[in-house]
């Protein structure tokens, strides 16, 4: 807790100003109505703000501060003897009790918060770690038994290397995609055409829609912006891909780029089977995907390669069925 850092924290001024504040109130208004007697109570109020906010030891310091400019207050209107004084004595003891309890149950409840976060992150270190490992054995065994073949004298060697390229291709797609993942976003930023970013990431995914028999249908506004075109079309290509796999043969998919006030709204949209609430709830965690062959990256990679432009992704689920999936760019 650096000073200065404080000065810049809103709920420092605001238990500051009510001590400060409270003081004030019981040098001007002692005396003057009958609730002077209660107005002290509301010492509590700083106190409790400080140990939520800054624990024990927040508490403790308001705590000082307080009996710092009150205690000079009960020295200057004391009644004459410790009996008539034992009410503002022990209001003075009950807030060092506050002070210590409320601290101590901030303290713990940021304990157990800071636990449970730690855990959860195992959790998904866990699951993020099977998820690579599992979907990199498949393409590794299917190698090392077509070598082990190959070095016994059997099979046929001009069949059996494209098999392993695919698998060796396959292997360099995880690998890249771990790594896209991991790795934090670097932006190569440059003043772009989003309407030819867009119509790039289309392009790449023309082939697979083709073998799928689903039509892409564009509709794009003139949009120039400062961003990363490369991963902004890797983000999109990630969005039209899951678009066209959640579409049945014959079916459409829906781009568009539209220019609003602030930024730049790009929409895909499928008439799929839509998400249900489990999937739009995990959709961007990492190694979630609800296919065979599905490795689980591509929306979460798309959600932060979006974020590091300062963008948001947003999914709705029109009542027409299917999904539409929404990326905001702040122009
Ligand atoms: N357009 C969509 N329609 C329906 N479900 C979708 C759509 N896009 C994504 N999903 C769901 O979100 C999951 C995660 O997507 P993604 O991160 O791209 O991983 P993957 O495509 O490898 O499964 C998918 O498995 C799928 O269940
Ligand atoms: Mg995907």
């Amino acid at each position: 807790m650096a000073p200065l850092h404080l000065l810049r924290e809103k709920f420092f001024w605001l238990i500051a100003i009510s001590i400060l504040g409270i003081t004030a109130i019981q040098y001007f208004c002692t005396g003057s109505n009958d609730l002077w007697e209660l107005e002290r109570e509301l010492y509590y109020f700083p106190i409790f703000i400080a140990a939520m906010r800054y624990g024990r030891r927040g508490a403790l310091i308001s705590l000082g501060a307080i009996y710092l400019f009150y205690v000079p207050f009960i020295v200057n209107t004391w009644h004459g003897s410790l009996e008539l004084e034992s009410a503002r004595i022990i209001d003075l003891f009950f807030y060092l009790l506050f002070a210590f309890g409320a601290g101590y149950l901030a303290d713990r409840d940021k304990r157990i918060r800071t636990e449970l976060e730690r855990n959860r992150m195992i959790i998904s270190l866990g699951r993020i770690t099977s998820g690579i490992v599992h979907d990199l054995k498949n393409p590794l065994v299917s190698i090392i038994g077509l070598l082990e073949r190959l070095s016994a004298g059997k099979g046929d060697c001009a069949k059996y290397v494209p098999i392993m390229l695919q698998d060796a291709l396959r292997m360099k797609r995880i690998v890249n995609d771990v790594l896209d993942f991991a790795r934090p976003v670097s932006l190569k930023k440059e003043l772009c055409n989003l309407s030819e970013v867009v119509e790039n990431a289309v392009k790449m995914c023309r082939e697979k829609a083709m073998k799928a028999g689903v039509k892409l249908q564009t509709e794009l506004e003139e949009i120039y912006l400062q961003a990363d075109p490369f991963l902004l079309e890797r983000a999109l290509v990630n969005v039209i891909s899951n678009a066209i796999e959640a579409s049945k043969a014959g079916g459409e998919v829906h781009i568009s780029l539209k220019k609003r006030k602030k930024y730049a709204l790009i929409t895909v949209r499928d008439r799929g089977q839509g998400m249900d609430k489990e999937t739009l709830e995990h959709c961007f965690d990492p190694y979630f995907s609800k296919k065979a062959s599905g490795n689980g990256l591509g929306l979460p990679i798309t959600k932060k390669i979006v974020e590091a432009h300062g963008g948001t992704v947003a999914i709705d689920q029109p009542v027409s069925g299917g999904t539409a999936f929404k990326v905001y760019l702040p122009i």
